[in-house]
């Protein structure tokens, strides 16, 4: 009993009422207009010079590489033109190492290899023609421009973007730490290591991941109203919104077609409240923070994404198995044990050691429904070496693990809300009844049981939204999004490339988009890295 009251009583310092939810969604946009009108501020609403959506008409084969979380990704997708693709892909986690690696160089010609191994792998032909090409010349260059490759650079951190295949690097998240890369343009790191290995291949675009997913939803969902906001909430949390080119104050230094009227930003709302004036912030929190490589930073992500749920967690267990008042994963004998046996925890359980719980674990606890917790008290011994845990234990491991994760939801509601209603689209007669469609993906949305649900309950209480408006969003998964939206902005680097100037592109952009009656990204490309 005593330790059901104990483990409530630390869940209830998770609980984040309606209004709490309510004064930081405005407290969200009071941040965002101030993002969009002053550089180095906590939400740094970077604008991204994609000015418009696609609309599914796009076709082509492109390449599209992911880095941003514990793995790379290397893909290929072939765009059909009719809302599908075809996707191939490989995936690889990026060795411990390399994420704190003392040069840059080291990581990017990890990255390098693994898109030779992919051509190697899934494009034979390209690959061949690469080592015939390796054995007869020094340099890359005298490849068919049709037979190289654009490839779309899915970066998902910080990165002031300058055009559309450059951008320097602000600060690095979720774990990354290689000083020597700040201030570094991405793309010519990545791009050097290609040709060091002689690959028919050019970075032709560089995407943060909210902004792939973005596309890639936009892509095969579209829609009257289009998609509004593309989110990840997986190791990290993110968004990117298409914003009005009126509320965009701040200078922008590149070229970017002002037709549409509209530009796609990447808010870093991992940031978002740096300073704490309405998140959360219990003394677990407060631990993390001090102990994480980025102390100060990611305010907002550290309390919502998969990265950081587990170790809050964490941290809360090891206070309870530290507690001598509370009788947690540990019985007098074996008759307090509902298994008539006693709880063990092995000397080196990874539950010692920091960011040794794996935030699937959560996943496990909130969908475990079964009357001894079998499931839950199962994984607690496999992966964190908990034997014959008692059913009060699991219960209150559940418990506490069910009020960070629903937390973490509600947080999340925040977010979303607040770009819902600075879009205007509502209120606005024009769109009166069709949906606000969202893009998501990223571990959590998609595995945590009931997040999403958690997500609507926190939408409905929010002032401006409530029931209906909450009926009106959709919030949908776009799985995979950051690779195919990658693809989808290659395609327009692609266009630009092919011709004369980026003024005869963009002409071409408005009369299509004129001609559709719609903000889109107008085909293009197909010709490029076809046989
Ligand atoms: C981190 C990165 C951001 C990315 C997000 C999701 O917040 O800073 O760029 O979009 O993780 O991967």
């Amino acid at each position: 009993m005593a330790l059901e009251a104990h483990s409530a009583a630390i869940a209830a310092q998770f609980d984040y009422t309606d209004d709490q939810v309510n004064s930081a969604v405005n407290e969200f946009r009071r941040q965002m207009t101030e993002g969009l009108e002053t550089d180095g501020t906590s939400l740094s609403q970077i604008p991204t010079y994609v000015t418009g959506v696609p609309n599914g008409t796009e076709k082509g084969l492109y390449m599209a590489v992911d880095l941003g979380g514990t793995n790379f990704r290397v893909c290929s997708i072939q765009l059909n033109g009719d809302t599908t693709f075809n996707l191939t892909f490989s995936k690889v986690a990026i060795p411990r190492e390399l994420m704190v690696a003392k040069t840059a160089q080291e990581l990017f010609a990890f990255l390098a290899k693994q898109v030779e191994l992919f051509l190697q792998t899934h494009h034979e032909d390209h690959f061949e023609q690469h080592v015939r090409r390796r054995m007869t010349m020094s340099s890359p260059d005298g490849y068919k421009d049709e037979h190289v490759f654009r490839l779309g650079f899915t970066f998902s951190f910080p990165v002031q973007q300058v055009g559309i295949n450059k951008g320097t690097l602000i600060r690095w998240t979720k774990g990354f730490d290689i000083p020597d890369a700040i201030g570094k343009d991405v793309c010519a790191l990545l791009q050097d290591e290609i040709d060091k290995l002689h690959l028919p291949v050019k970075v032709a675009a560089l995407v943060n991941d909210t902004v792939g997913t973005l596309m890639a939803r936009a892509y095969s969902a579209p829609g009257k109203a289009s998609t509004v906001l593309g989110a990840i909430f997986g190791t990290g949390t993110n968004g990117a919104y298409v914003e009005k080119l009126s509320n965009l104050k701040k200078p922008l230094s590149g070229e970017y077609d002002k037709t549409t009227g509209e530009m796609v930003i990447n808010t870093e709302w991992g940031s978002f409240d740096n300073k704490l004036s309405v998140l959360p912030n219990t003394a677990w929190d407060a631990a993390l923070d001090k102990a994480s490589p980025n102390p100060g930073i990611q305010m907002y992500e550290k309390r919502v994404s998969g990265m950081f749920l587990g170790e809050i967690l964490r941290l809360v267990i090891i206070d309870l198995l530290k507690d001598p008042k509370v009788s947690f994963f540990r019985d007098e004998n074996s008759s307090s044990n509902d298994w008539k046996s006693t709880t063990n925890i092995v000397s080196d359980s990874s539950i010692y050691t920091q960011w040794g719980l794996d935030t699937a674990i959560m996943s496990v606890a909130a969908a475990d429904n079964t009357p001894e917790l079998s499931t839950l008290r199962g994984e607690l011994e496999k992966q964190l070496g908990i034997y014959s845990a008692g059913l009060d234990d699991a219960q209150a491991f559940k418990a506490i693990a069910n009020a960070i994760g629903r937390r973490s939801a509600r947080l999340s509601a925040v977010s979303i809300a607040a770009i819902v209603l600075q879009t205007g689209k509502l209120t606005d007669p024009a769109y009166a009844d069709e949906p606000i469609d969202i893009g998501v993906d990223g571990s959590l949305v998609e595995h945590y049981p009931y997040f999403r649900d958690m997500i609507y309950e926190a939408l409905r209480t929010i002032d401006g939204i409530g029931e209906e408006g909450a009926k009106r969003i959709r919030i949908g998964i776009a799985k995979d999004g950051s690779g195919v939206g990658a693809a989808l902005i290659a395609l327009v680097a692609a266009g630009m490339e092919k011709r004369l100037t980026t003024a005869d592109y963009l002409g071409e952009l408005r009369s299509n988009a004129k001609r559709n009656n719609l903000t889109v990204v107008p085909e293009g490309g197909e010709t490029a890295a076809q046989d």
